[in-house]
């Protein structure tokens, strides 16, 4: 319509990376596996985990097994994109920016689930899904689907046909969807976000990392 803006978008970018087959990507699902079993849950986590949900140390993302390396340069790439594409900040501007990171994986098995949460003092954030699990069940309540929540805390303080029926963009519902396999989804870590129950045999595995970006001087 003539004259009007959409201000307060949000913009949450899902790109399918890479094919389930792609040997990088089955190998991701091997190393975070090895890991779980081998080494401790985070006993800090920022926030209380379902007893079913490993969460791995911070700095995933660091470790040095090339398939670690090539998600970390993959996400680091896309988050350029978006950065360029939702700023005026060029490829120059941003090889200035001293990033900071913290990364790492959840195993989610049977009844797991994450609770509502953002991530603060962060700017962006990431999650990539390893393995979804399970093909999906009849009850998709129990597939492990991702939720965004609408950040615009009080938007829906009053709801009636001249509001509730707005277009996706600008409508009040959660977004709600299972990542699927090699799927990377990009966010603004303001955004408030939950992990539905997953209920399955096979590990639900993702990978996730924040990020804020310093100039030079500060
Ligand atoms: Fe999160």
């Amino acid at each position: 319509m003539d004259g009007m803006s959409t201000r307060w978008a949000t913009p949450i970018v899902r790109r399918v990376e890479r094919e389930e087959t792609d040997a990088t990507h089955v190998h991701l699902r091997e190393i975070t596996l090895r890991v779980e079993q081998s080494q401790r849950a985070k006993s800090d986590s920022p926030q209380p985990l379902h007893k079913h949900v490993y969460e791995s140390e911070f700095g995933f993302l660091n470790m040095p097994e090339k398939p670690v390396l090539e998600l970390k340069q993959l996400i680091h790439r896309r988050l350029a994109e978006v950065i360029m594409a939702t700023t005026r900040l060029t490829q120059q501007d941003l090889m200035k920016l001293k990033i900071t990171s913290e990364s790492w994986f959840h195993v989610t098995r049977e009844g797991g689930y994450v609770r509502s949460h953002n991530h603060p003092q962060h700017s962006w954030s990431a999650i990539y899904c390893v393995d979804q699990g399970d093909a999906e069940p009849d009850y998709d309540h129990d597939a492990g689907y991702l939720l965004f929540y609408d950040p615009r805390s009080n938007a829906d303080m009053f709801l009636d046909v001249a509001n509730s029926e707005m277009h996706a963009e600008l409508n009040f519902h959660a977004m709600r969807f299972r990542p699927k396999n090699g799927e990377l989804i990009l966010f603004p870590s303001y955004v408030w976000h939950a992990v539905e129950p997953y209920r399955g045999e096979r590990p639900r595995i993702t990978v996730a990392a924040n990020f804020r970006f310093n100039t030079p001087s500060g």
